[in-house]
């Protein structure tokens, strides 16, 4: 099992897509261990895009990710890292393949309503920039097989 960290970005939040992206990690038989609703700092974004911090984009990528709430969540499944970057698609929207989740809803380059991180180092850095150890739930217990 890999745990892998998510964002629902602003434009996410703001089409009222969250359900339909939610969906889609569910339907894919994810477990999804921790969720919750934050503004990013201009603090929080340096850390989280730390390998952007340089580039062109940055100054737009900052105001655009803490421009309104974002959903964080920590998901959980066999090899989950690879398996929603795959969910997701390429970066920019306008290349990202039809029946991803960028390629089905995302027009843009920079508001590409998801985020997910690219590997295991970067899934153990980022799942600490928005959860304590002690924020992740257990998903599985015997009581509830029965509605899986
Ligand atoms: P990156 O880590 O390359 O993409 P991904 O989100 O697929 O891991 O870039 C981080 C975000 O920065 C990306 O989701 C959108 C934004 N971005 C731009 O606005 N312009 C660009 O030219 C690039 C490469 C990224
Ligand atoms: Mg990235």
């Amino acid at each position: 099992m890999q745990r892998t960290l998510v964002l629902l970005k602003p434009d996410c939040v703001q089409r009222r897509l969250m359900g339909e992206v939610i969906s889609r990690f569910e339907a894919k038989g994810l477990e999804i261990v921790a969720m919750k609703m934050i503004q990013i700092t201009p603090e929080l974004a340096k850390q989280h895009y730390a390998e952007h911090v340089e580039k062109p984009f940055y100054g737009g990528l900052e105001a655009f990710i803490t421009s309104a709430p974002v959903i964080a969540m920590a998901i959980d499944g066999l090899e989950v890292i690879r398996v929603v970057r795959e969910m997701l698609g390429a970066t920019s929207g306008l290349k990202a393949a039809a029946g991803t989740i960028r390629g089905d809803f995302s027009s843009s380059r920079q508001m590409n309503l998801v985020h997910a991180s690219d590997g295991e180092e970067a899934a153990a850095r980022e799942l600490k920039l928005y959860f304590g150890d002690s924020e992740f739930c257990d998903f599985n217990s015997p009581m509830t097989s029965f509605m899986r």
